[in-house]
């Protein structure tokens, strides 16, 4: 099984994301000790965001004439979509910021959107190219959102789930860790109860997997 496995946090050794993604692939590992997993930081090696000669590298824009620095780049964005096509199951750090993913993740997910390798275009309409990958997205956030009148300002998971639709991807579970801003009560319960979820989330993906 090849796991590509990503963190996306700012928060360094005090993340919960960070924390969380690890233990499941920990997890993973142990049940399945031939898992190859690979592995991207992207708040510590960032992926830069799109410009219009980047994006060029994998859409038309009209662009030409690339310097070297921006050439790297285009090599960049194959390694990240090649690396992404090759996973069977992708864990994601993703902490909420703003009410949305960090922009270090949404950088790389812009690299991996692309036409003709994770989705089309048909007369149907779009379809996507890398289904029957499993995702498993630790979300932390500082509010509570899963419910109640917040659940309307929550475009992290909305987003990451149709985004990973729109790729084909409709296997996504959400290990969740709510209330980290609320004080250390609810921060260590948010987290024990995102712990507790992890060996059934993982016990789905064998048994997907297997
Ligand atoms: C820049 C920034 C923006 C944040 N925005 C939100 C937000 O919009 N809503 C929310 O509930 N929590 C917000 N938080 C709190 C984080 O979601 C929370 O600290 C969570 O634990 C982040 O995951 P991490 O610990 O892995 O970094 C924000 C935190 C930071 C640092």
């Amino acid at each position: 099984m090849n796991v590509l496995h990503i963190d996306s946090s700012i928060m360094g050794s005090d993340s919960i994301t960070r924390d969380l993604s690890a233990a499941i692939v920990a997890r993973i590992q142990a049940i399945h000790p031939d898992t190859q997993v690979q592995y991207r930081d992207l708040a510590n090696d960032e992926v830069r965001h799109l410009s219009g000669s980047i994006a060029a590298g994998f859409r038309q824009t009209g662009i030409s004439d690339f310097p070297a620095a921006t050439l790297l780049e285009h090599q960049l964005s194959e390694t990240l979509v090649t690396e992404f096509l090759a996973s069977d199951v992708l864990i994601i750090g993703a902490p909420m910021y703003n009410f949305s993913v960090s922009s270090q993740l949404k950088a790389w997910l812009d690299r991996i959107a692309q036409v003709g390798r994770t989705f089309k275009y048909t007369e149907h309409g779009p379809v996507g190219l890398a289904g029957g990958k499993r995702v498993i997205v630790v979300s932390a956030r500082g509010g509570f959102y899963a419910d109640g009148p917040f659940q309307k300002m929550d475009f992290q998971e909305s987003y990451l789930k149709a985004f990973f639709g729109f790729l084909g991807i409709t296997d996504i579970e959400f290990v969740r860790a709510e209330g980290a801003s609320k004080g250390e009560q609810s921060r260590d319960k948010g987290v024990a109860l995102a712990r507790s979820a992890i060996p059934d989330a993982v016990a789905r993906l064998s048994a997907a997997a297997l």
